[in-house]
């Protein structure tokens, strides 16, 4: 019998199944047409029907067919025997899938007739949260002659596996984990089978010691005779489950825009609950110390830290900003309250995408009276390193520091002191350019990311004094001794730069018009504050501390976006 011929045309050809691969139906590609044609006919290919030919150029050439060369030949049945391998593979999966199917829906449909109950023959179980280790209600069990309490836990599932007939959970409830281990038939129900991460869940059962060598939260394990997944508590799984959408590998973007399940994550939950207990501190130190809090008011019309980053907003058809600091209020209070201080939003319409700036930012304010420059360094100094021992005295905000920033230690005492002067020497010294790459020189701000390189070599917390006033807020008085800087200080820690910035503040009421007429600020709105210094001023300063460049040196968190619930910034005002 003759071979077959088969039909190639590289212009008009087409590579569908429809399609003969005969003269006039012809394929496009010699690879279809040996992967359709595996009997290997004979193939005949021709380059162009319709293709250019130059002048002169032989007219039939174009429509000639010749026969495949051999290399192509190889080339293409080469590459014919790698997808039919392919295809068989992917037919022996799908079959393995549909099998596995199967399966499983056998087992679930088992699953589904167990049907479990509790066992109202067994003690109370004690309500309590994973977290309680109250020695007075709770007892740990052995397994053998000595039975733990039977306790009664809510929770969601964080993490689950399974070791044959076991099934391991562990529960999390925002104060705490708790393995769980059920057996028997809890750990086949159609419940316990089809179990999603983040399923909220009660959990019944008797507590007791985990075995020498094992490990689990606070020592124990919960083993459940009863549980039941919440109506409201299943979570979603397949494509949509809780591990596709967050995840260690996710990109930060993306996280932030799930920063609603990303914060239920392990480190995004310790930072917030370290966040909770540093602002607690704050509070408790303030109060032994004797400051009193205010709230001063957050839509304002004056600014403090330069028009530049300011928030501007039509309140009832008057101009007004979100306020930047709320300084100039709680100097207000001086006088009536003693010292203050108040934890307020402020905010900043910084353009800039850098790791420590946010456009919404915790700030902690405190306001000082009839004090020296001497007394607000040491201040700041004590509320510094107090609020750190507080936080640290307690067991478990101390373990998730350790666990987020395991190099910690508490920064030793007294903070180095340094004259912006010497910062200046100091980064000639060490061949630290400024912004526009030339070697610093006095009157310079000293941009972030010298800054910060200081900082890191340095390698300890710094307060950074005597600015010059050019680069500093209006309202800082100058140095006596030294007409050139102001009484101001920035404190500067390792791998965040500046968390803190603070000064004096001009008491007499002639210096502070003159700044305003330098800074080229109207005064006429600033009535209440100039006032200040008519009605009995005095020597007084403060400062501010942001909660979150706190937080980020403290939690070694690469930016202070991580240490806000729901960080704002430039372009992100979302979720
Ligand atoms: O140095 P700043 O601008 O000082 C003031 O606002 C003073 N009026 C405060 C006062 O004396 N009461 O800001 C103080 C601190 C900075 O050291 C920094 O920690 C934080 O506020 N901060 C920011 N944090 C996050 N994002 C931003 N955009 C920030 N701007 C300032």
């Amino acid at each position: 019998m003759a071979e077959k011929t088969f039909y190639i045309d590289e212009d008009v050809g087409k590579d569908v199944e429809s399609q003969t691969g005969t003269e006039d139906a012809p394929y496009k590609t010699l690879s279809f047409a040996v992967l359709t044609h595996t009997e290997t006919p004979k193939f005949v290919a021709r380059k162009s029907l319709t293709g250019e030919i130059p002048e002169g150029g032989d007219e039939s050439a174009r429509l000639e067919w010749k026969p495949v060369a051999k290399a192509a030949m190889k080339k293409a049945v080469n590459y014919a025997k790698a997808q039919q391998k392919k295809a068989a593979k992917e037919h022996e999966l799908l079959a393995l899938r549909a099998k596995e199917d199967a399966d499983r829906k056998k087992v679930l449909d088992e699953a589904k007739k167990i049907v479990i109950e509790e066992d109202k023959s067994l003690p109370e179980a004690v309500k309590i949260k994973l977290d309680d280790t109250d020695a007075k209600k709770i007892q740990l069990g052995d397994g053998k002659d000595k039975k733990g309490t039977r306790v009664r836990v809510f929770g969601r599932v964080h993490r689950e596996r399974r070791q044959k007939e076991v099934m391991f959970v562990t529960l999390r409830d925002g104060y705490g984990f708790m393995q769980v281990i059920l057996t028997g038939p809890l750990a086949k129900t159609y419940d316990a089978l089809t179990l999603t991460r983040e399923t909220s869940m009660q959990i019944l059962g008797e507590l007791r010691e985990v075995p020498a060598g094992a490990h689990a939260p606070n020592g124990r394990e919960l083993h459940a005779d009863y549980f039941k997944i919440l109506d409201v508590g299943r979570a979603a799984g397949g494509d949509d489950a809780i591990t596709n959408r967050v995840s260690k590998d996710t990109e930060h973007a993306t996280l932030l825009d799930l920063r609603h399940l990303a914060l239920r994550g392990e480190t995004a939950s310790k930072v917030m609950i370290v966040r909770d207990a540093v602002e607690f501190a704050f509070n408790t130190v303030y109060k032994e110390l004797r400051f009193r809090k205010v709230s001063p008011p957050a839509l304002v019309q004056t600014q403090v830290e330069g028009g530049a980053t300011l928030f501007k907003f039509n309140y009832y058809n008057e101009e007004a900003y979100l306020t930047q600091s709320s300084q100039l209020y709680l100097e207000t209070c001086l006088p009536s309250m003693g010292n203050v201080y108040c934890i307020e939003k402020s905010f900043r319409a910084e353009k800039s995408l850098t790791r420590r700036h946010l456009a919404e930012y915790t700030h902690v304010e405190a306001e000082l009276d009839f004090i020296d420059f001497g007394d607000l360094l040491d201040h700041l100094e004590e509320i510094m390193c107090r609020v750190l021992d507080i936080v640290m005295s307690d067991p478990v905000t101390k373990q998730y520091i350790m666990e987020l920033n395991p190099e910690f230690k508490l920064p030793e005492r007294p903070f180095k002191r340094m004259k912006y002067s010497d910062a200046i020497d100091w980064l000639v010294e060490h061949d630290i350019k400024n912004e526009d790459g030339e070697t610093h020189k006095f009157g310079d701000d000293i941009a972030e990311a010298a800054e910060r390189r200081m900082t890191d070599i340095i390698d300890k917390p710094i307060f950074l004094t005597h600015f010059p006033a050019e680069i500093k807020a209006f309202y800082m008085p100058k140095d006596k001794d030294d007409a050139r800087v102001t009484e101001s200080v920035d404190c500067l820690m390792p791998g965040v730069g500046e968390i803190v910035g603070g000064s004096m503040r001009m008491d007499n009421y002639d210096d502070l018009m003159a700044a305003f007429k330098r800074e080229g600020i109207d005064p006429t709105a600033y009535y209440w504050y100039t006032d200040q210094r008519k009605y009995g001023s005095s020597p007084h300063g403060g400062y501010g501390l942001g909660l979150e460049r706190f937080l980020a040196w403290l939690c070694k968190q690469h930016t202070v976006r991580d240490c806000c619930l729901y960080p704002r910034y430039f372009g992100r005002c979302k979720p």
